[in-house]
This record gives structure tokens, sequence and C-alpha cells, in this order.
């Protein structure tokens, strides 16, 4: 069964209380919450003062996904908001392997993300020190968007790197991801799946997050 996570960002924010309860009485596994700096991406989406009480609501684990430059500054500031997850972004990043070693060394699971142009093959000499990674399937910045197609071929790609070079990858995907392409994209060796307009802006996110289970 895939991991699912709720992406936060798609969440009615007039009522966030309700969203998470929804969420711990889901079948959800982890909390997708979406970082945006307005300059890493076009977008600026929220810090500190939602996720500080949002940690205290949720019973499930936040999967922290950095959309920010120069990630190293607010490592620690993630790990104190409660990330259990913590990825960031290969191309905000000049020294991917400090940064992803001094992630776990603040006992966060470590995750590197890779916007669509970005190549799976350049995680070769990084993927033995990685827990996750994300593959982005729509350009990061905005929820509701189309699913990029050429995403399975990286996915599998990456799943025959992980065989060779670390079998515990959990390999996420991010980006207009449903009910129709989620079973493909297990299929092709996903772990992880994040979904934020499929499942809040469903009649009935709990019945959609139970049938991604079944991806
Ligand atoms: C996009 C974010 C995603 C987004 C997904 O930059 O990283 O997590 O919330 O939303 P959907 O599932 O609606 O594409
Ligand atoms: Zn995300």
């Amino acid at each position: 069964m895939p991991i699912v996570a709720p992406s936060l960002l798609a969440a009615d924010f007039t009522r966030l209380g309700e969203e998470i309860e929804m969420i711990n009485r889901s079948e959800a596994d982890w909390l997708h919450v979406d970082v945006m700096d307005g300059v890493f991406v076009p977008n600026i989406s929220f810090g500190e003062p939602v996720m500080k009480p949002l940690k205290k609501l949720c019973e499930k684990p936040f999967d922290v996904h950095l959309m920010i430059i120069d990630p190293d500054r607010y490592l620690e500031y993630f790990k104190d908001l409660g990330a259990d997850i913590l990825t960031v972004h290969y191309e905000a990043c000049n020294h991917l392997h400090r940064t992803v070693a001094a992630i776990k060394e603040l006992g966060m699971k470590a995750g590197v993300s890779l916007n669509p142009h970005t190549s799976v093959s350049l995680l070769e000499d990084i993927l033995a020190d990685v827990d996750l990674v994300l593959i982005m399937s729509v350009n990061p910045g905005f929820g509701g968007q189309k699913f990029i197609e050429r995403t399975y071929e990286k996915v599998r790609k990456l799943r025959e790197m992980a065989n060779e070079l670390n079998p515990n990858l959990i390999i996420e995907v991010d980006g207009g991801v449903n009910l129709e392409n989620a079973p493909k994209l297990v299929n092709a060796g996903v772990d992880a799946l994040v979904a934020g307009n499929s499942v809040f802006k469903a009649a009935d996110p709990a019945a959609v997050i139970s049938g991604l289970k079944r991806a």
C-alpha cells in the first residue's frame, strides 16, 4: 500500500482545524506541508504561524517540502516546527551532501526534490545518503496543475537506480496526483503519493484518501 500524504496547500484555510481533524480520522499517513518563499517559486505559502498550531492538532507526521532558496538557513527552524521529513530542492542547494547530512543530524528524514526538468541521473552520487526523493510531476509553486506524463519514466529510472544504490529509498511524487494516475504511479515504483486538490476539493476527502491507499 502506498503512503498517502494529503497536501495542506489545497485545504480550506478558513477551517483548518476541521481539515486536520479529517486527516487525523482518515487513512492518510503523512501531512504534506508546502513551504514557498516567493523566490525559488513564484508563490508564497505559509510558515510558523500556520505550522505551529497545526503541529499540536495533527496526529500524522509532517512531510515538509521546502520550495525555498538557501534552505540550510532554516533546517533547525523547521525541525523546531515539527518536521519529521524535510525535503529540499536539488536546484536550491550548492552543497547538497552537506545539507542532507545536516537534516539527518537534526533527527529528521532527509528528502531531495527534483523539478520536472531535472534528471534523476543527477542523484547518482547522493542517492545512498537520502531517505526520500520527491519527484515533482508539475512545476512547483501551485496546486491544481496538470500532471506531467514524463514522470512515469523518471520514476522507473529512479527505482532502478535505487535497487542498486539504496533499496530502502522512498520515492514520492507530487503534483496533479489523482485516483486515475495513482495506480500507474505505484506500478512504476512510487512509494508515496502527495495529493492536494484531488483530496481536499472532493465531496468526500477521506474516501479519496482511502482510494489512493488502494491504488
Ligand atoms: C506544488 C506543491 C504540491 C501541491 C500539490 O508546488 O508542491 O504539493 O500542493 O497539489 P495538487 O495535488 O493539487 O497538484
Ligand atoms: Zn509539495
